[in-house]
């Protein structure tokens, strides 16, 4: 982790999906960088060790239960966010799923998906995103807080290679331009991340149903290999590449950037997909 320079002294973030992988990177980065932190997510257990690791250091965090596809939970968690640590500064959407874990036999082709399986990929990604937004720009507008929002998108927001899952992702990317467009005369600013292949769970498990339906992982470890081989800058991304971008696009130093996507990808997108 890169050395906190307090670039976020004093905001209020609340992050969805903060018990694993990019989310929980954020919610340590967040608060290194001085933010305090309502850690979202729904297992419980994984979101308390989350805090306890922040408030263990010297930073401060809070837990909340949310599901990002349950309305009346995304409502409760902006409100909580308000009463636990004083209002709402900052969002992050980090909660996503990579495709339904039964679409077979190919997870990420839109003509092997079922109306469900579809449906459900663009629910978590999309229509959480959508829940979140809205809730916390109705709390911002409304106490004229001039807060900032970063949504995690993806590089399949400009790669027409992960189906449902790459729908989805160009679906948060355009809801961010919708917002900035809506949010700009709040002086709310809202961006997007889209990282390229980075080391999680969810990377991992599209890794072993890429190369094998048994999941072989010598076979997984050689497709991510693979897949950094390519990349111009020759590796994966850490979600430590992300946090930097999530926290750049929060702090006063992109003061000027709104509806953007910015891409920790190593290259990727830049070399396959036009930049
Ligand atoms: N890892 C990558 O290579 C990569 C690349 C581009 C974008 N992303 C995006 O980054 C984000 C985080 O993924 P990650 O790579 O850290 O993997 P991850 O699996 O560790 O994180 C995803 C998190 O979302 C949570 N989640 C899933 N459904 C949810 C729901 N209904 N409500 C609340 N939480 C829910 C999961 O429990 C998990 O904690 C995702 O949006 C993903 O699409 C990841």
């Amino acid at each position: 982790m890169p050395a906190a320079s307090r670039r976020l002294e004093g905001r209020r973030a609340l992050i969805t999906g903060a018990a694993t992988g990019i989310g929980a990177a954020i919610a340590e980065r967040f608060a290194a960088e001085g933010a305090k932190v309502l850690v979202t997510a729904r297992s419980e257990e994984a979101g308390r060790a989350v805090c306890a690791r922040i408030n263990d250091g010297s930073g401060q965090a809070a837990f909340f239960p949310l599901d990002v596809c349950e309305e009346a939970q995304g409502q409760a968690a902006v409100a909580a966010c308000v009463e636990m640590l004083g209002g709402i500064d900052a969002l992050v959407t980090s909660a996503g799923v990579g495709a339904h874990p039964e679409q077979a036999p190919s997870p990420r082709a839109v003509c092997d998906a079922t109306l469900e399986q579809f449906g459900h990929v663009l629910d978590v990604n999309l229509t959480g995103t959508f829940i979140a937004a809205r809730e916390a720009a109705r709390s911002m507008v409304a106490t004229g807080t001039a807060g900032t929002m970063v949504f995690v998108s993806s590089v399949a927001a400009k790669r027409p290679t992960g189906g449902a899952y790459a729908v989805s992702k160009a679906g948060v990317w355009m809801l961010a331009r919708c917002l900035a467009e809506e949010l700009g005369p709040h002086g709310i600013r809202v961006n997007a991340v889209g990282p390229g292949f980075v080391r999680t769970r969810l990377l991992e498990e599209r890794a072993l149903r890429s190369v094998d339906p048994e999941g072989d992982h010598d076979l997984a470890e050689a497709w991510l290999a693979a897949r950094a081989a390519a990349l111009p800058l020759r590796r994966l991304g850490t979600t430590d590449d992300v946090a930097s971008a999530a926290v750049f696009l929060t702090s006063a130093e992109s003061a000027y950037l709104t509806g953007s996507i910015l891409h920790p990808d190593g290259g990727l997108v830049s070399s396959t997909a036009g930049g």
